[in-house]
């Protein structure tokens, strides 16, 4: 079988004021009318049936699933004590699906990124499922970078002719699936505009394609410490003495850690799939340039707006009042009924640390 985990505990603060911690970013409608989970959700339905997708989160986000989603099955979202990002949740899904006797291959995704085409995506999750199904490796989609991005992992893959880019350049147009040679999470700047140029990588879309007892192996591997949490965790499950308690204490214990520099940096048996169609993770407020049609004066402008010599500005009003600016350049502009937020477009990655300010002085 296969069966798909969506990802949705993240908090996703760089879209700040209009994300909150109560309401993060896969809860929004960042792009159309409804939210990107949703958008998430109908685009799994289009390859899988309802019964075999599942959700991890975190309890204060169940009633915003409940919601957002109404026909989604309560059992199948799998809820995290508290939030220790994207190792301990895969595992902890690894191990709902395993302790039900089941080792199905595991598609799991991010729950908040735009996919211009959904058929083409399907394409691609089918060679991934079917390489996963084979042997026991990690697959993950990635596409063709378009900017040295720090906020991405990068994949270089593996040629007969180690550093020749036309190599490269030929296996790219294969489109097929490729051994991976070496994976590289949010690299720095310099080491990101040097892959960048070199026409031998590719961007991690972050959906990853595995059997459950794949992701067990390469967690007691590469992170011995969460296995073990795992273990413990299971069993007292089979065995829920004093409950969630105890499951809360055993989770608390572990680190935050990502899944990207936790095990698939460490990984050997990785495969990629290139994809070709607008992918994007809407990571801050810039993503809204490449993701809708600028107008004349190259601004992207949300709710009522009244301008005069104002370019390039990335406004968004989530309330009835009227943003009007004159002679402004380069600028996010952000009103919520409670937060106005004015930005250099430069600068929108620190927004984050406002948030953490905000966060420290309660
Ligand atoms: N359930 C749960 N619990 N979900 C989480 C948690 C957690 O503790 N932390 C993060 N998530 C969810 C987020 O909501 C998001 O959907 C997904 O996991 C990925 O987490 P991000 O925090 O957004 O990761 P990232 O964007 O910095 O980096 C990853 O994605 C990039 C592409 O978007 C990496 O995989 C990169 O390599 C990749 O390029
Ligand atoms: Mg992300």
């Amino acid at each position: 079988t296969v069966k798909a985990v969506i990802l949705a505990g993240g908090k996703g603060t760089r879209f700040w004021p209009f994300s909150r911690s109560h309401c993060p970013k896969q809860f929004l409608p960042i792009l159309h009318q409804q939210s990107m989970i949703a958008d998430t959700l109908r685009r799994m339905l289009r390859y899988l049936p309802l019964e075999h997708i599942y959700i991890v989160s975190l309890e204060e986000y169940v009633p915003l699933i409940r919601e957002q989603l109404p026909g989604f099955p309560p059992q199948n979202i799998i809820i995290e004590p508290m939030a220790r990002d994207t190792a301990a949740c895969i595992g902890l899904s690894a191990l709902h699906m395993l302790m039900a006797d089941e080792d199905p291959v595991l598609i799991t995704l991010p729950s908040d990124h735009y996919i211009s085409d959904p058929d083409a995506f399907h394409e691609a999750l089918q060679s991934a499922v079917r390489r996963a199904e084979q042997e026991p490796c990690v697959v993950t989609l990635g596409v063709r970078p378009t900017r040295p991005e720090t906020g991405y992992g990068y994949i270089r893959i593996r040629t007969d002719h180690s550093d020749s880019a036309e190599e490269c350049a030929r296996e790219q147009r294969a489109e097929q699936i490729t051994a991976v040679e070496k994976f590289i999470e949010k690299p720095h700047l310099s080491v990101a505009q040097k892959i960048f140029s070199d026409g031998c990588h590719y961007w991690n879309t972050g959906t990853f394609i595995w059997k459950a007892s794949t992701i067990m192996h390469l967690l007691k591997l590469h992170l011995p410490d969460l296995h073990d949490i795992l273990m413990e965790m299971k069993d007292f499950m089979r065995n829920p003495t004093d409950g969630s308690e105890t499951l809360a204490v055993l989770y608390g214990n572990l680190n935050k850690q990502s899944i990207d520099y936790g095990v698939i940096e460490k990984c050997e048996s990785i495969y990629m799939i290139p994809v070709h169609y607008g992918w994007d993770d809407l990571g801050n407020w810039n993503a809204l340039e490449r993701t809708e049609q600028p107008d004349e004066q190259h601004n992207v402008i949300h709710g009522l707006h009244q301008g005069l010599d104002t370019n390039r500005c990335i406004i968004y009003g989530t309330s009835n009042q009227m943003i009007s600016t004159v002679g402004v350049e380069d600028m996010v502009i952000v009103a919520t009924d409670d937060v106005l937020l004015v930005c250099h477009k430069e600068r929108t990655q620190d927004i984050k640390k406002v948030v953490e300010q905000l966060n420290q002085q309660g």
